[in-house]
């Protein structure tokens, strides 16, 4: 099942947004690493509320957008006031609404550890890149060997207080079956000359641990949604119970440096 991000709109882009230039950056670092040509058809797979697709699109590139959430792609439109207004439709990245060989650039950010079949979103990918097109998938990622900062116990607490209730890890993390590694392999052998890019490096907003605790007990996190409310209201009580008792320092703000990672494949 694709998952939706319908019910994150409300805090979406007030817990996942960027500091102010990022995205900037971000636009044009894809664009460098890709060598893009003048005017090139660029489609975004899970365009989400529009947080990497709005420099493009303020820069006038021709620009289209999928999710499988009409209310985050309706959140993008409401923030949308120039002449330039992308086309938005809903669709799974496992069938696009579009002709084969329709786009120069397909990009998903952030998007690609929500899908399970991600052999299948690549290729649906493939079948609608024009020749010479490029596919990027970007994850953002911390640097190899960064110190986590002390809010990133938070998640560890949380997957602890899930295992010991009997549930496993929390919802799909994006180091597992995809992997860069393995998807560059995927791509390789169909035929892709494919890398893997650093497009770039970047300060995310700082927060606490008392903000984490509060955004868990809050369901602000997709890995939590398909959580039974009995369930998660009681592995919220005991992850504030830890806040309380054993964090350190539970409103200490700490912000972290993360790399925008992508895989960037042509056939
Ligand atoms: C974490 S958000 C990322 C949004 C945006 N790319 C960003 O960087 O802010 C993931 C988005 O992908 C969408 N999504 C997840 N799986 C999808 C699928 N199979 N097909 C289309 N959209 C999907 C969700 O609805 C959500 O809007």
């Amino acid at each position: 099942m694709p998952i939706c991000y319908d019910e994150a709109v409300p805090y979406y882009d007030a817990t996942r947004g960027y500091r102010a230039g990022v995205a900037e950056r971000y636009r044009d670092a894809c664009l460098k690493v890709i060598g893009a040509a003048p005017r090139p058809r660029i489609l975004e797979l899970g365009i989400g509320t529009g947080l990497i697709a709005e420099p493009f699109i303020a820069a006038g590139h021709r620009y289209i957008g999928v999710d499988m959430s009409r209310a985050m792609m309706r959140e993008l439109a409401g923030k949308l006031h120039g002449a330039h207004r992308p086309r938005l439709a809903q669709a799974d990245i496992l069938r696009l609404p579009f002709a084969p060989a329709s786009f120069d650039i397909i990009q998903a950010a952030r998007v690609f550890h929500h899908v399970e079949d991600w052999r299948a979103g690549i290729d649906e990918a493939r079948r609608l890149l024009a020749a010479g097109g490029a596919l990027l998938i970007a994850e953002n990622v911390p640097p190899d060997g960064a110190i986590p900062p002390p809010w990133t116990l938070v998640q560890k607490r949380w997957d602890e207080i899930l295992r010991r209730m009997g549930l496993g890890a929390a919802g799909p993390r994006r180091a597992l079956p995809m992997a860069d590694e393995i998807m560059l392999e995927y791509m390789r052998a169909s035929g892709a000359d494919a890398a893997i890019i650093h497009l770039l490096e970047y300060r995310e907003k700082p927060i606490s641990p008392r903000m984490m605790v509060e955004r868990r007990a809050k369901r602000m996190f997709s890995s939590d949604w398909a959580l039974p409310e009995a369930v998660h209201r009681e592995a919220a009580r005991a992850l504030y119970d830890w806040l309380e008792r054993e964090c350190d320092a539970p409103d200490e703000m700490v912000e972290r440096t993360m790399i925008f990672r992508a895989v960037v494949a042509r056939w």
